[in-house]
């Protein structure tokens, strides 16, 4: 074991090397720490339902609180953030004792796919990162973006402007680096559909017909973390929640879910639209604000818009 090796592939050397603000490392770096603790207690204990539901009136998974807890209490412990959005809080949370300038605001989905854990199916925590006290901005203000994602190995992506990388969580606990400046090629060979077949809209069974008779495979998990990180490090494709005669503006949440996703996906060389626009460019004004998303590689993006217009 070449320890110099590690350490100087580590998350916290990577951040400083890349000239990230001590602030937004220490906010990235933090959520590492809680992970590990959300990924232990994941993988070593079933911890049913925590008899809650949240804001979307879904049960809370006594992980779903759990970790949560854990990612608030270490974006306190920066002392750096002012007020974060989480899926699993009613309202937006405000640090009190913060009473440092320059700031930052966190939106964070402690565990997407929660429900994933109980048959075994990988899951993942998004994390979008704004500059000051406002955590309802639009996604193109983000400063920084993050994900973990707890599958056969725990990985940890972020990118704050400058490229989007992958660490590695090793047996020793930390998080190495194992794939610098992650790109997206121009097009892709793999698609996710999202929502209900018999609930599409015309535009969206268009897009899905046109997809599978150009010979583009279906893979679906049911995890966004997942199959948006399968996407990025197979170097494209197209992942699609839609908008459905059951659900008109989709089901992932803009703050959580889509902005930071679309923030990395961006860097990476992707797109992301709600068919018509940009996903960044969308006004965030609202916690549980939905959207439809067409995100992934640049020209399968760009087909799916066409179809909009
Ligand atoms: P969450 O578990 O945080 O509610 O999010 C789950 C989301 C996302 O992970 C996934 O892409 C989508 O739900 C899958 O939805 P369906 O089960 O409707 O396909
Ligand atoms: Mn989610
Ligand atoms: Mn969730």
């Amino acid at each position: 074991m070449n320890i110099k090796k590690h350490v100087k592939r580590g998350l916290w050397n990577h951040l400083m090397k890349s000239g990230v603000e001590m602030g937004l490392a220490s906010i990235i770096y933090e959520v590492g720490v809680a992970s590990k603790y959300v990924n232990h207690a994941m993988r070593t204990g079933d911890l049913g339902m925590a008899g809650t539901s949240n804001l979307y009136g879904e049960d809370q998974l006594a992980l779903d609180v759990m970790a949560d807890e854990i990612i608030k209490d270490r974006l306190d412990h920066t002392g750096r953030v002012s007020r974060i959005i989480s899926e699993e809080q009613s309202e937006i949370v405000i640090f009190e004792r913060l009473n440092r300038t320059g700031g930052y605001s966190v939106c964070y989905d402690p565990l997407d796919g929660s429900s994933l854990v109980d048959v075994n199916l990988s899951v993942g925590t998004i994390v979008a990162i704004y500059a000051g006290d406002d955590p309802l901005q639009s996604g193109r203000h983000q400063v920084g973006a993050m994900y973990v994602l707890y599958g056969p190995r725990t990985t940890l992506v972020y990118g704050t402007g400058n490229g989007v990388h992958e660490f590695t969580l090793n047996s020793l606990g930390e998080y190495v680096l194992t794939r610098e400046y992650i790109t997206l090629k121009a097009r892709g060979k793999i698609f996710s559909p999202g929502g209900v077949r018999r609930d599409y809209l015309p535009e969206h069974e268009k897009i899905v017909q046109k997809l599978e008779q150009d010979g583009y495979k279906l893979r679906y998990s049911g995890g966004f973390v997942p199959d948006i990180n399968q996407i990025l490090l197979k170097g494209g494709g197209l992942f699609m929640y839609p908008a459905t005669t059951t659900a008109k503006h989709g089901k992932l949440r803009l703050p959580f879910e889509l902005n930071p996703m679309a923030y990395l996906i961006e860097l990476a060389g992707g797109a992301a639209s709600d068919g018509r626009r940009p996903i960044l460019d969308l006004d965030c004004y609202d916690l549980d604000q939905r959207s439809p998303v067409y995100i992934g590689s640049r020209e399968e993006v760009e087909l799916a818009t066409q179809y909009f217009t």
